[in-house]
């Protein structure tokens, strides 16, 4: 058996076992600059988001679908495959079927380790940032519900590399045109492209990847492809946060996109 452990504190930052510190902090930068924004940015995506999911209409503008509503799994989903993709729900759900598609990359970024750090400081002050005391008098962490369900993100990984396939069909069908005849390329074609390239990227730098790919190994010199990938992620790991951002942003510019074209706000621009 290893050293007892110091019993843990009944909680806050005033409990005993803790420095005594009368102030909240020591910090004299704009400490709160970051959880500021983070918190305004993710709200502005929310309310977004929320209003477009509900919304169930102009998500389609032949070719371009929108990523909040691919695939399309009502049988009045209106695609370019000429009707929904599985067709597994009928109108009589009355629902819109982004609220159903939604429900995993939304729990991919709920749960994911970035995005906790985020939200936590931004929205609950859990704590608002490095060496600021946080407001709560007591402190469980992630070990008890319903905290304790943020591990599976693993298994939400697993779902975002299906839609990341998905979403990669939908970009390669923007090289048709309405008609159905390849050799297409618009502006939305590119706007599709670039969200589906963010996807990948933020998606295979999540931390579950880099274990999935390296982790559990005694050795990594009888594991030399594992080691490579495990290098290769580990790279974009390092950025996982700017594409964290980046992948959210360009989400919502494409599914902004598609809903303009929709619309009729505008024509799409084609190249060729
Ligand atoms: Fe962020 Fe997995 S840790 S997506």
């Amino acid at each position: 058996p290893g050293p007892a452990r110091p019993a843990e504190p009944s909680g806050g930052v005033h409990a005993p076992g803790r420095a005594a510190i009368a102030a909240r902090h020591l910090r004299t930068d704009r400490w709160w600059l970051a959880p500021a924004v983070t918190a305004t940015v993710l709200t502005v995506f929310v309310v977004y988001s929320t209003w477009r999911a509900f919304a169930n209409a102009d998500y389609y503008a032949a070719p371009y679908i929108s990523p909040y509503y691919s695939p399309c799994i009502a049988t009045d989903c209106v695609n370019m495959r000429g009707g929904a993709d599985l067709q597994i729900f009928g109108p009589w759900w009355g629902l819109s079927p982004a609220l159903l598609v939604l429900i995993f990359p939304l729990g991919f970024r709920l749960t994911c380790y970035y995005y906790r750090k985020a939200y936590y400081r931004g929205f609950w002050a859990a704590p608002p940032a490095c060496a600021v005391a946080e407001p709560h008098g007591k402190y469980t962490g992630e070990t008890r519900f319903p905290l304790i369900l943020q591990n599976v993100h693993r298994y939400f990984f697993y779902f975002a590399l299906v839609f990341a396939v998905i979403l990669t069909y939908d970009a390669a069908l923007g090289f048709r045109d309405a008609a159905g005849h390849w050799g297409h390329m618009g502006l939305g074609t590119v706007v599709l492209l670039v969200n589906v390239a963010l996807i990948w990227v933020y998606t295979l730098s999540c931390h579950s990847c880099r274990h999935i790919i390296g982790g559990r190994l005694k050795n990594f010199s009888k594991h030399p492809v594992r080691y490579r990938m495990w290098g290769w992620v580990g790279r974009l790991t390092a950025h996982h946060m700017a594409l964290a951002w980046g992948s959210l942003v360009m989400v919502a510019v494409a599914d902004l996109y598609v809903y303009l074209v929709a619309s009729g706000a505008f024509a799409d621009p084609t190249f060729f």
